[in-house]
């Protein structure tokens, strides 16, 4: 009986490794281990069996059904496996190919320029201001010590905004207001710089943008004069720049600053390109803003980003910087 079961056990073993659905064990495991079985009719029989040999086919028995169990678990693992990674396989999406079709984008050029001087100033020790880009008469002239009647108000070629409000309002044409924000809230020593955008009404051309970035310095502390600002630029200059580039100041004349200057940085080729304006801060300035002028003193400078960045990446015209051409910006 034994010999006739362990067969029948091992060409149930071969189906069970051989099936390919659950179904297919489920019909397996009633056929040898279920209530019709010959394994259960010959547990039945052990009754009649003498005691000695009882105890031997009942083991013989009990090991035959533990091979059965353990084969059946096996098959319905396999198939369980089997069933989820077919399913997997039919309900995953392939995204390779989109993937691969979504490229990387990066900061704009002029955002890189931005973020590079924030970088060289704070590394100087100075803070990061910032300020409203639609201003008032005050801010954007008057408190620069350029009243209504100066002829400096020109030169700016502003754009206003008419809001039918008793003050004159306008897009700010500087970074300078900025400065007197700060001075009406700051107590002194004051190290800031204050990039933004600001407005003219400049047609765009090779080397105008209508909107533009500046990025405005100031600096408030004692005994500060043209020397520091002189020094400051040059540092700055070079860490943007790299050591070979070469400052220079010209004077000038702002409302704002006396003395005034014009500076200038060393073109590869030799010749000089203008940057921004500069100079210490003129009294009436530092007193409109609550400043002592015979306490504190200090030293401005205001220039172009869109022009910095030009420059650095010897671009021929400016305007590529607004004109979202992706197969110029992502050279950068
Ligand atoms: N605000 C001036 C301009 O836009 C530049 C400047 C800033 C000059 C600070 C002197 C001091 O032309």
């Amino acid at each position: 009986m034994s010999a006739e079961l362990k067969a029948g056990a091992a060409e149930a073993e071969q189906r069970l490794s051989a099936a390919t659905d659950l179904d297919e064990v489920r019909a397996i495991d009633a056929d040898v281990l279920g209530k019709k079985s010959a394994l259960t009719a010959a547990k039945k029989q052990l009754g009649g069996l003498e005691p000695e040999d009882r105890k031997a086919a009942g083991m013989a028995i009990n090991e035959i059904r533990q091979r059965l169990e353990a084969a059946v678990a096996a098959a319905n693992d396999r198939l369980a496996a089997d069933a989820r990674a077919a399913q997997y396989e039919a309900e995953c999406l392939d995204l390779s190919e989109k993937l691969s079709e979504i490229r990387r984008g990066s900061l704009h050029l002029t955002t890189q320029a931005r973020d590079r001087l924030e970088d060289v100033f704070v590394g100087m020790g100075f803070t990061i201001a910032e300020g409203p880009e639609v201003e008032t008469a005050w801010y954007n002239f008057e408190a620069l010590n350029i009243p209504e009647w100066h002829p400096a108000r020109g030169s700016f070629d502003t754009i206003f905004v008419d809001l039918g409000e008793p003050e004159e309002v306008m897009l700010r044409s500087h970074t300078s207001p900025v400065q007197i924000r700060t001075m009406e809230n700051t107590e002194p020593p004051i190290y800031i710089v204050a990039p933004g955008r600001t407005f003219r009404t400049d047609t765009a051309d090779a080397t105008h943008l209508p909107a533009f970035n500046q990025i405005e310095g100031l600096v408030v502390d004692r005994g500060i004069g043209l020397g520091d600002l002189a020094g400051t630029i040059d540092e700055f200059v070079k860490s943007f720049f790299g050591g070979e580039v070469k400052t220079r100041l010209r004077p000038s004349y702002f409302p704002f600053t006396e003395p005034s200057a014009e500076f200038d940085i060393s073109r590869p080729d030799g010749s000089w390109l203008e940057l921004g304006g500069c100079g210490v801060v003129h009294p009436n300035v530092l007193a409109n803003c609550g400043i002592d002028p015979e306490e504190w003193q200090g030293f401005a400078f205001g220039f172009g980003i869109d022009r910095l960045a030009a420059m650095r990446y010897q671009l021929d015209d400016i305007r590529e910087l607004v004109n979202s051409d992706v197969r110029f910006l992502r050279q950068f």
